[in-house]
């Protein structure tokens, strides 16, 4: 029997090596020492991946009369994103330290001056971690010791770069030295990735991988409207990759350079509620996490200060997820008035208006923007399923078991099917058959090798909800099938014609 469900200490440390070993992720171009910020998915992975977006798709479009989708092309004309600002203004924050060469976001480089009885003797410094506020005060009491300075030292308060005087910024120092006077002060960084399009390579060649897809339902706007029946209020989605040239991606497959969205862009009429219409889809996407199996426990709400939104900007919320490092961005949904379509009216010389037939008025739709990185699900996905058991094994010995306890919505595997012996053809040959079966309808894996209970093993390491066992009762008595159950580890008989009822019940 399983006794409490339990986490690792180190849990990204467990899930990076699960992902690895069983083939759901892998580091990009590894043979060649990797690249930073890129990521292959493997067979586990893709499986588990294309469930999520499948799962999306299936919710967001085809069950929804008020959603249609589309695929744009991930290289657009240059001037979509000069006028959607991206040129000017999609950049982060950079600082250089000169004498390592390293790169920083100065939103992820914190600093606070070490204050002894009211003066300040120096500043420390230290990367953006959970634990930021404590290295820093650490540091801090280093510092003082090497500095042979007494009295009482204040409490650090951290501040990141991006708010460092310029006085302030010869004295920081820099973390990969640990000396001051070799950070630059913060610069704007374009995170766009460039490229040429055409033979010839110079400035009027240059495009760019989209950052994001959302452009793509705005620049089509009028294309949708125009060949699609659409009615207010209706959205346009779109699922794809993106591209974005981060300064420092980190934490595994949360922040690449190279990632997929899920995006919706759903427009309102201009004088309808946008605030109800809103929080309307900051609930779906609250629901639709929960539906997919993540915690309730791990989800939060934030709502972007009105004083840091862009002015066109009503108002943004983001679905928060814990995870290992920290709670962090996982969906926002962003109410962002007519700004996009208005901009790409007026630099493209095309009226981007809607004639509502209701109110017979011609205007510019508002639009509600609910935006997920599907990489980021993936890895919630991953860190909420993820558990280590002290189980008994048949001989009531304890064990081990590692278990990922995914939704059946978007398990890779969905039953893997066992022949009690690989050396009884009857058994095996009734396994084939069924096998063969759920095949057509289902990813489903076949295992003959090894005892029941190392099988059940490997099947629960991958996240597979039901493990299906052909025994002797099968094929001699009622043509029943043992169905073990990966949570509970409860096994029942069970008809094929029950097997599939379950299968179609629980998968959707
Ligand atoms: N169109 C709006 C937009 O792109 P965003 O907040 O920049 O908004 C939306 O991105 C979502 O895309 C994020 O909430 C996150 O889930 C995902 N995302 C953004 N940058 C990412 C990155 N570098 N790696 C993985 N996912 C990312």
């Amino acid at each position: 029997m399983s006794t409490v469900p339990a986490q690792p200490e180190n849990l990204m440390e467990a899930i990076v090596s699960l992902a690895k070993r069983r083939g759901f992720v892998f580091q990009s171009s590894e043979i060649y020492g990797g690249l930073n910020g890129f990521f292959d998915y493997g067979p586990l992975g893709v499986e588990l991946k294309k469930n999520i977006r499948d799962c999306w798709w299936n919710d967001m479009v085809r069950r929804r009369d008020d959603v249609v989708g589309i695929e744009t092309s991930i290289i657009m004309h240059p001037k979509v994103w000069q006028a959607s600002g991206h040129v000017a203004g999609f950049t982060d924050p950079l600082v250089d330290c000169k004498v390592s060469k390293q790169r920083y976001r100065a939103d992820q480089l914190f600093f606070a001056a070490v204050i002894v009885d009211g003066n300040t003797i120096g500043y420390v410094s230290a990367l953006e971690t959970e634990r930021t506020q404590q290295d820093l005060q650490e540091a801090a009491e280093k510092f003082k010791r090497k500095k042979a300075v007494q009295g009482q030292l204040t409490a650090v308060a951290p501040r990141d770069m991006t708010e460092a005087k310029p006085e302030e910024i010869a004295l920081i120092p820099s973390p990969a030295t640990g000396e001051p006077g070799s950070l630059t002060p913060p610069r704007a960084f374009n995170m766009m990735f460039e490229t040429y399009v055409g033979a010839l390579r110079d400035a009027s060649s240059v495009s760019y991988l989209r950052p994001e897809t959302a452009q793509g339902m705005f620049v089509d706007f009028k294309n949708v409207v125009d060949t699609g029946r659409v009615k207010l209020p209706f959205g346009i989605a779109q699922i794809g990759k993106s591209f974005r040239n981060e300064i420092t991606p980190r934490n595994y497959i949360f922040r690449s350079r190279e990632f997929e969205q899920m995006e919706m862009e759903y427009f309102i009429h201009e004088d309808a509620d946008w605030k109800a219409a809103h929080d309307g889809w900051i609930e779906w996407c609250r629901q639709w996490l929960l539906s997919i199996g993540l915690p309730e426990t791990h989800l939060s709400l934030y709502a972007h200060p009105k004083e840091k939104l862009a002015f066109y900007s009503k108002g943004t919320v983001d679905i928060m997820f814990k995870y290992p490092f920290g709670v962090q961005e996982l969906w926002g949904i962003a109410a962002r008035g007519n700004y996009d379509l208005t901009q790409h009216a007026t630099a493209s010389g095309v009226p981007q208006m809607f004639f509502d037939e209701a109110s017979k008025k011609k205007f510019t739709p508002h639009v509600i923007e609910p935006a997920v990185g599907v990489d980021r699900i993936f890895l919630a996905v991953l860190c909420s399923a993820y558990a280590e058991e002290e189980v008994a094994d048949e001989k009531g010995n304890k064990e081990k078991r590692t278990v990922l306890r995914l939704s059946p919505r978007i398990a890779p595997v969905k039953v893997a099917v066992l022949p009690l012996l690989k050396n009884k053809p009857e058994l095996v040959a009734r396994a084939e058959s069924l096998y063969k079966k759920l095949k057509r309808k289902y990813a489903v894996f076949y295992d003959e090798t090894g005892a029941i209970g190392k099988r059940y093993r490997r099947q629960d390491e991958i996240g597979t909800p039901w493990c299906v066992t052909i025994d002797f009762e099968t094929i001699e008595k009622d043509g029943t099938f043992t169905l073990r159950e990966r949570d509970s580890m409860q096994q029942k008989r069970i008809t094929e014609a029950e097997l599939f009822a379950l299968l179609d019940e629980q998968i959707f």
